[in-house]
């Protein structure tokens, strides 16, 4: 409410500066009736959006903003491809406002969308009906009840009509021209399209343009404007209040983690596989604009020929002939091996002898075997124990004769839980460290992917590893899929986590650049039957009977009890336009019928805002979806400025995941943000069900994504200082909320930097308490308890560090309850208290 009253405030002084500026004394000139000019500046050629600017004589034009981009068209790949080009803007009978625009000068797509005030913008359509592309101008008339739409391209008129903006009839030569306005703005000339308003719409977009860069500039914290915003500040006390008696239910999966194959954090990373492009499957087409070094030979060196005839799988065509000669696979960045482990050599071989060897950088042996195989394809096996370690080797083949071989693997023995094809032990452990309650899998991005032909099918990453399809990840390389979905399930099952598995909403990804742009119209309505069998069958891959013909497959896989799915995502923070929602009630409701028992989350959009936003929960509380994925990556003072977002949410409505989040940063200025935030979605646990940080993984030198919450190597693992924050949360749930009250001694913006959350854990009886300070000086709180009394000695465990500092850690010592309720909290730190009660 404080805060609140400060941002209405600074509006006020704003905005009367902005005004008197503009040369108009808001209190003895408010012009009923002005024009606003609707354009998208020509030097940006159409990448930065709608803007407007307004006059009352159409002379004197005032930019509104004007660096403010009140709408954004979202078609085509993300970055340079998402233009607005020619927009005109008018207002419909019945008071909305209509902006039509080109997306670009190839595709002859024509873009809509409404909105009552020109802040809150509606979904947009993208209809391919312009000619010629490059459309010069554009105006819209209406007539008979129908909108005549006008243009030109390549000096040519044309024209169509149409009564909703999706559907449109034929495009003609035209012979009407388009209206065409250029006004003078700031000195320079602009062309667009001129409406009538009412000035109070106006002022309404000014206060809009105003609020987002107070909010801009209020969310730039730093250390530094920290030592400057509390300069002087001197420690504090806080005195709290935990009243027992005031507790309410909470989620018990709080915390987990989501996986995505985004830095290479499935082959290279989390799978253990150490040969990479293990079946010579790599492909130029991999790589966003086709990289020629990268192919069907990519990491392996010497001499060999490509053949795929007679492949030993039609998913896996390629093999490679080894003739008087070796080749050897560099892994990824080198193959790092422990002197004295184990690892399985496998291949599928036909032809002459051959030896395998593990050699160092310097070329000497660390372990070998020798295989005869047979003239028809068959796997071998050999184990192979280096005498040294390396985290440089090479894995060689080598033949005096002709050997064909293909699915070239070696695997360490030491996996996370032993399993064959198993995962990367010290990588699993990591991330089961957090204690994650779920797991989302397998990506973000990557599973409604760049394109329909690059859509995530589950079906493909199972069964027999020669059979699996492999294909180009989204964020450019291969995906083996040799981590598939029963790999998934089993790690969840190992760790203890719910499976989140998250499909596609038959649309791929917003922003894909590959077989069209953007989210390219999903996938034809005639092939949607078979995509919805798809998502039914995953859950009778996880939860049928042994008998079952998917639970048949699980059972085949090693698994024959059902791994007891419950929850499943449906989309990816997609672009919610009319071909996403016919596909998304599709698949939402066959899953509801046939499995009521599952939950389905449901997406609305990248943002915490915004028209996905909007849209996304509009289609949530029609189709009545039990959960929605909520997904943002903001700055650390957003997380700070924000922690009474999920305090208003309805109840009523669907729960929340908040699916993807981040700071930006790895710093333990980031990390603090993000434990503080944490106090408010434990204080929102009724109605925030899960929440997981983003990205998991990446490999150093391979990262397409940053910050990212664990990097690693080929032998080392790195966990951020965020990790410890999260880690802290993992090992500290609870399953009911008690209400805190706190009392700062100093009553400014301090108190948003101090976060406070008492949780119970019925399975322990635990009281935890955690106190996220995220200010320059230290507190020191007065703990009451009421109706709950601690036992015994309390577990403190203090994260504190320089608030730039990237390394760090939490220690955990033993205190009595007494001591440890009222120890000072370090300036920048995260403390947790956790004792017994009675
Ligand atoms: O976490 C990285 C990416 O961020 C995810 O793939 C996507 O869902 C989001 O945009």
């Amino acid at each position: 409410m404080k805060q609140f009253s400060k941002i209405v405030l600074l509006f006020i002084v704003a905005m009367g500066l902005a005004l008197q500026s503009f040369g108009v004394n808001p209190k003895d000139k408010s012009p009923h009736k002005v024009y606003l000019f609707a354009y998208a500046t020509e030097k940006d050629k159409g990448h930065n959006g709608l803007h407007f600017a307004w006059s009352n004589d159409k002379v004197n034009w005032f930019a509104i903003g004007p660096e403010h981009a009140f709408l954004k068209c979202d078609y085509g790949r993300w970055g340079g491809e998402k233009r607005m080009l020619q927009p005109f803007l008018f207002k419909d009978d019945a008071g909305l406002y209509h902006c039509l625009w080109s997306v670009n000068e190839t595709d002859n797509v024509l873009a809509h969308a409404a909105s009552p005030d020109l802040v809150s913008w509606n979904r947009q359509t993208y209809v391919p009906v312009m000619k010629e592309g490059n459309v010069e101008k554009l105006s819209v008339s209406a007539k008979g009840g129908r909108y005549h739409i006008h243009w030109i391209s390549k000096d040519k008129p044309y024209g169509n009509s149409t009564i909703d903006f999706k559907n449109y009839s034929a495009t003609v030569s035209s012979a009407q021209a388009p209206l065409s306005t250029e006004i003078l703005l700031n000195g320079g000339k602009q062309a667009g399209s001129i409406t009538e308003v009412d000035y109070t719409l106006v002022e309404n977009l000014i206060k809009t343009a105003q609020a987002v860069k107070y909010k801009n500039t209020h969310n730039k914290t730093s250390p530094e404007s920290d030592a400057k915003l509390f300069a002087g500040l001197k420690p504090l006390q806080a005195k709290i209040t935990i009243d027992a008696k005031k507790s309410k239910k909470i989620s018990n999966l709080l915390t987990g983690v989501f996986f995505e194959d985004i830095n290479y954090a499935a082959d290279g990373g989390l799978y253990a596989e150490l040969v990479q492009n293990r079946d010579f499957e790599y492909n130029t087409g991999d790589k966003t604009g086709n990289d020629a070094t990268w192919n069907h030979t990519t990491a392996w060196t010497g001499v060999f020929t490509l053949d795929s005839l007679n492949s030993i799988h039609t998913n896996n065509k390629h093999y490679a002939v080894v003739k008087n000669g070796a080749i050897a696979n560099t892994g990824f960045d080198g193959i790092a091996v422990k002197a004295g482990e184990k690892y399985d050599f496998s291949v599928f071989a036909k032809g002459a002898k051959f030896t395998v060897k593990i050699k160092d950088a310097s070329g000497a042996v660390l372990a070998e075997a020798s295989i005869k195989p047979g003239t028809d394809w068959k796997k071998y096996a050999a184990v192979l124990k280096p005498n040294k370690t390396v985290v440089d080797a090479t894995l060689e083949i080598s033949t005096t004769g002709e050997t064909a071989v293909d699915m070239v693997s070696l695997f360490p023995q030491k996996t996370y839980k032993g399993h064959k094809n198993g995962l990367r032990a010290d990588l699993a452990e990591s991330v089961a460290n957090l204690r994650p309650r779920f797991m989302r899998f397998p990506g973000g991005c990557v599973a409604h992917g760049d394109g329909i032909e690059n859509i995530y099918r589950w079906k493909n990453t199972i069964g027999p590893l020669e059979s699996r399809k492999g294909m180009r990840n989204l964020w450019g390389y291969h995906q083996s899929m040799g981590l598939g979905y029963f790999e998934y399930f089993q790690y969840c099952e190992d760790m203890g986590a719910e499976p989140v598995p998250v499909l596609a909403a038959g649309v791929p990804c917003q922003n894909s650049g590959t077989g069209g742009a953007g989210q390219q119209f999903g996938i034809p309505m005639e092939h949607m039957d078979e995509y919805v069998q798809d998502v039914l069958d995953l859950i009778e891959y996880a939860n049928g009977s042994a008998t079952s013909a998917w639970g048949k497959k699980r059972a085949e896989a090693g698994h024959p009890k059902p791994f007891n799915l419950k929850y499943i995502g449906i989309g990816n923070e997609d672009l919610i336009t009319d071909v996403f929602e016919e596909r998304y009630t599709m698949i939402v409701n066959a899953v509801r019928k046939k499995y009521p028992d599952i939950t389905v989350i449901g997406t609305v959009g990248p943002f915490f805002e915004g028209a996905d936003y909007r849209e996304g929960w509009a289609i949530a509380d029609k189709l009545n979806i039990p959960m929605i994925d909520e997904h943002y990556y903001e700055q650390p003072g957003w997380f700070i400025n924000n922690q009474n977002f999920y305090d208003s949410y309805d109840r009523s409505k669907s729960k929340v995941y908040l699916g993807e989040y981040a700071s930006w940063g790895s710093t333990m200025y980031n990390a603090l943000a993000e434990a503080l935030y944490l106090t408010s979605l434990e204080r929102n646990g009724d109605v925030v069900s899960m929440a997981s940080y983003a990205p998991l993984l990446a490999r150093e030198k391979h990262t397409q994504w940053n910050p990212d919450l664990i990097y690693f190597n080929g032998s080392e693992v790195k966990p951020t200082v965020n990790y410890y924050v999260q880690q802290l949360y993992g090992s500290n749930p609870g399953d009911a909320y008690l209400q805190s009250f706190v009392t700062l001694s100093d009553n400014s913006e301090a108190n948003k930097r101090f976060g406070v959350s008492a949780v119970t854990d019925a399975a322990t009886g635990d009281l935890i308490i955690k106190l996220a300070n995220v200010l320059p000086v230290s507190i020191t709180p007065e703990l009451e308890l009421k109706d709950i009394a601690p036992v015994g000695a309390a577990t403190y465990t203090l994260f504190t560090e320089k608030p730039d500092s990237k390394t760090g850690k939490p220690n955990v010592t033993t205190l009595s309850a007494k001591e440890a309720l009222v120890k000072e909290l370090p300036p920048y730190s995260f403390t947790v208290i956790r004792f017994k009660t009675k």
